[in-house]
């Protein structure tokens, strides 16, 4: 049996590398597997930290697509994918996610008669505005095993129509990354990760701090959107405790463009990083005392480290994470009034961590049991 794994960009290097331990564990090595990175996120700071940090192997092939509108990185991604697949001929195609890379190489391992697999399966946010949500759709509809994280992403392929016997409850993937590096996070100093002057550093402490990440189109790309949102955060909420800010190229590139970027590295309060690697962002999020984010993967991780989590989304595909269903975080989209709500009542509640089911840190065994079951069968 021989499998190719694909990862593209940063939210999916976290879910594959497990599942490469995993393999290794089970025998199989660069003969029966091959792993391919789409090239989608390229940059030191977006990529090649992870690949070091959570010992994920050099890619086999580099398939180089980089940045483009989602067409350009679609088309170029099934280009170059389907060279790769006609060269190694694997059995079968495991994809992570929900990046464009997921959604690409889907449709190529279709066409190619290969078989299927998609990591993270059955998540909706009924939202057709994202991109993730047609990327989550396109890679579900055409796979032949679906590995789920929750009930409710088993329920959702089940309206769906999806067989049952596809569908598998294996638990979250990205939670065995989060165990299997929680101690090494833990012992980072977080003087090496926020970089602040002694002052600032001494207020940080004794006050605790909020942090912030924010990357999606819909809070990033327009400056109706952005600016009330970095006047929300210059003239309140930093007033209030300082904040460590993350940013993304996108974000980092929208307010410089908006002529915000400077408002911003002005205030006194807000200490702006660039993309932080998993440790350190690991580490921060056990850290602060509140997360304000739009990002899927840290509503799971604070869920999970029990960090108060104010959701800069109108909608998410991992309910499962919040309050309503007994998790940490709650949606507020970019309506500063819903944020504002959502900070004064997290900010002085205690952590509580919650764990759902099977979220503990053996997702990848199971998919890999898994797999190794149906190459049986067929055979
Ligand atoms: C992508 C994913 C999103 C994920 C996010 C996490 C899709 C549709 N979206 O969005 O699901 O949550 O990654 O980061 O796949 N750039 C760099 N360096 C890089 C990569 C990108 O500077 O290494 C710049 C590009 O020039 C581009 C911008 O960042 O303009 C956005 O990159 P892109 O890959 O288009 O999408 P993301 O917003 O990162």
């Amino acid at each position: 049996m021989k499998i190719m794994s694909v990862v593209g960009a940063r939210p999916n290097f976290m879910k594959i590398a497990p599942f490469l331990r995993a393999l290794s564990t089970a025998g199989f090595d660069m003969g029966n597997h091959c792993l391919v990175h789409t090239g989608q996120h390229y940059d030191a700071k977006m990529s090649d930290s992870f690949f070091k940090q959570l010992s994920i192997p050099e890619p086999d092939i580099d398939l180089g697509v980089g940045s483009g509108t989602h067409a350009e990185q679609v088309g170029r991604t099934m280009i170059e994918f389907e060279k790769a697949v006609r060269q190694e001929k694997p059995d079968w195609i495991v994809v992570v996610g929900d990046v464009n890379a997921t959604c690409a190489c889907a449709l190529v391992a279709k066409k190619e008669h290969i078989k299927l697999a998609h990591i993270e399966a059955g998540l909706r946010s009924f939202d057709l505005d994202m991109p993730e949500e047609i990327n989550r759709m396109v890679a579900d509809r055409l796979s032949d095993i679906l590995f789920t994280t929750d009930e409710i992403a088993n329920i959702n392929l089940r309206n769906e129509g999806v067989p049952e016997d596809k569908i598998r409850f294996v638990g979250d993937i990205m939670i065995d990354t989060l165990e299997a590096n929680r101690e090494k996070a833990n012992a980072i100093k977080i003087e090496n990760v926020v970089t602040a002057d002694e002052r600032r550093w001494t207020q940080m402490s004794k006050e605790g701090f909020a942090m912030l990440t924010l990357h999606r189109p819909s809070n990033v790309d327009h400056k109706k959107c952005l600016e009330p949102l970095v006047r929300y955060l210059v003239d309140e909420l930093s007033r209030e405790m300082p904040l460590v800010w993350t940013l993304h190229p996108r974000t980092r590139s929208n307010l410089d463009s908006f002529g915000l970027l400077d408002e911003v590295k002005a205030c006194e309060r807000i200490i702006l990083l660039d993309p932080l690697g998993y440790l350190e962002m690991l580490k921060l999020n056990m850290s602060t005392r509140i997360m304000l984010t739009d990002s899927g993967g840290l509503q799971e991780e604070c869920c999970v480290l029990g960090t108060p989590c104010v959701t800069l989304r109108e909608n998410t595909e991992r309910p499962v994470t919040l309050r309503e269903n007994g998790g940490v975080a709650v949606l507020t989209g970019n309506d500063i009034e819903r944020i504002r709500h959502a900070v004064s009542e997290f900010k002085d509640l205690p952590r509580h961590a919650v764990r759902p089911p099977l979220w503990d840190g053996h997702a990848a065994e199971r998919i890999v049991k898994e797999l190794l079951g149906q190459d049986r069968e067929q055979k």
